[in-house]
C-alpha cells in the first residue's frame, strides 16, 4: 500500500470503518482515535506492516507493541490468560488498561510486535469508532500511539496529520479523545506489576486485585524495553512545578491561575489529562523556548499525568 501525498481523511461513518479495515487489510497503516488517544495501527499478523509502523513513527525497534481486540474471545487466543487477567478484564475492559501476558506459542501474532520478548502487551478499547474498525477488521490491531517517536501523543486526528504526515495511509477521524493519556500497563507475567501509569489508577487496580501492586520503579523503568526517558517532547524546554511564571514562559496552567492555557481552572484531574497533550501541542505551535507548567497533585490521574510531564520535561539527546 503507498502514499506518497498528504494523509487521507477518513470520516467516522460505517463506510469509513469499511475503508479503514480494507486498508489495514491490505497491510497498510490507519491511525485510528480511541478512548486514550489515536493509535497508528496495522495488522499485527503481518510482519510488513508492523515494521512499517516502526519506520513510520521513527522507533527504536526494541520497543514493543500494543495488541487491540473488539472482543475478548478473540483476544484470549493469543494469551496465556489468568486469574489476575480474568478480575482486571472483567473490572475495566472495554477501557484504559493494556496488560502484558505471556504469548500463545502457536499465535501467529507477528514476532516484531513483542520486539522479541515472549510476552504481549494486549487491550480492548472503549472507543466506539476502536471497536467498529477493530470488529470490521477481525483480527489483533497493533498500535501505538499515533505520533513520530519521542514527541506528544495526539489526541486529535489534526495531530497525527501535523507528526506522521503522509506516513500513515489514512486517519479516521473521530474528534478529540476523552481520557487523554495512554492506557495503564500492568505485567502479568509474575506478580501484578504497574508498568506504566495512565488511564486506570494505581489505587483502583489495588481494590480490584485485593492487594497493591508492585510498581516498577523510574530507574529500572528506563532501563526496560520501551521506556525511553526523554518522551512525550515538545519542542520548547519544559519546567516543571512552576509556581510563578517568567518574561517569555509560555504559561500552562492547573487551577485558579492567571496562564495562556489552563489545563483545569477547576483542579479536575480527569479534564486536565483530557487536556494535556492538545495544549502541549498548542502551546509548542506557538513557537517560544520554554514551557512553564503548574504543579500537579500527585494523586490519581495526576500521577500519569505527572509521568509525562516528567519525561516532556527531561534532558534530550543531541
Ligand atoms: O493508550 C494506549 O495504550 C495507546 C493507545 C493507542 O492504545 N497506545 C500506546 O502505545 O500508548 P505505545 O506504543 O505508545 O506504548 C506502548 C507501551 C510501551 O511503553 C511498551 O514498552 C509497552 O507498552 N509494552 C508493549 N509490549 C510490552 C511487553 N510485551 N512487555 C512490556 N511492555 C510492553
Ligand atoms: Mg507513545
Amino acid at each position: 500500500f503507498m502514499n506518497t501525498t498528504s494523509p487521507r481523511i477518513v470520516p467516522d461513518t460505517m463506510a469509513g470503518h469499511a475503508t479503514a479495515a480494507a486498508i489495514l487489510r491490505s497491510g497498510g497503516l490507519v491511525a485510528f482515535p480511541t478512548e486514550t488517544v489515536y493509535g497508528l495501527g496495522a495488522d499485527a499478523c503481518d510482519d510488513r506492516a508492523v515494521a512499517r509502523i516502526y519506520e513510520a513513527k521513527g522507533r527504536p525497534s526494541f520497543n514493543p507493541l500494543i495488541v487491540h481486540f473488539a472482543d475478548l474471545d478473540t483476544l484470549k487466543q493469543h494469551v496465556v490468560w489468568t486469574e489476575e487477567a480474568e478480575m482486571l478484564a472483567s473490572a475495566y475492559w472495554p477501557g484504559p488498561l493494556t496488560l502484558v501476558l505471556r504469548k500463545q506459542p502457536h499465535s501467529p501474532i507477528s514476532a516484531l510486535v513483542s520486539a522479541g520478548l515472549e510476552s504481549i502487551a494486549v487491550r480492548l478499547p472503549a472507543h466506539d469508532t476502536a471497536r467498529a474498525i477493530l470488529r470490521e477488521f477481525g483480527g489483533g490491531v497493533a498500535a501505538p500511539s499515533a505520533n513520530r517517536s519521542g514527541q506528544i501523543s495526539p489526541t486529535q486526528a489534526q495531530h497525527v496529520a501535523d507528526s506522521l504526515g503522509a506516513r500513515v495511509d489514512a486517519i479516521l477521524d473521530g474528534g478529540p479523545c476523552k481520557v487523554g493519556v495512554e492506557s495503564t500497563i500492568v505485567g502479568l507475567l509474575d506478580k501484578p506489576l504497574l508498568l506504566r501509569p495512565g488511564g486506570i489508577t494505581e489505587e483502583d487496580l489495588a481494590r480490584t486485585l485485593g492487594h497493591p501492586l508492585t510498581v516498577r520503579h523510574k530507574a529500572e523503568a528506563i532501563s526496560a524495553p520501551g521506556q525511553l526517558m526523554s518522551h512525550y517532547a515538545p519542542v520548547a524546554r519544559v519546567r516543571l512545578n512552576a509556581t510563578d511564571w517568567e518574561p517569555g514562559e509560555l504559561r500552562l496552567g492547573f487551577g485558579d491561575v492567571d496562564c495562556d492555557l489552563n489545563l483545569s481552572a477547576s483542579e479536575d484531574l480527569v479534564e486536565a489529562a483530557a487536556h494535556l497533550f492538545d495544549h502541549l501541542h498548542r502551546l509548542d505551535a506557538q513557537g517560544g523556548s520554554v514551557i512553564a507548567v503548574s504543579p500537579i497533585p500527585h494523586e490519581g490521574l495526576g500521577i500519569a499525568i505527572n509521568d509525562r510531564l516528567s519525561r516532556a520535561a527531561a534532558p534530550r539527546e543531541g
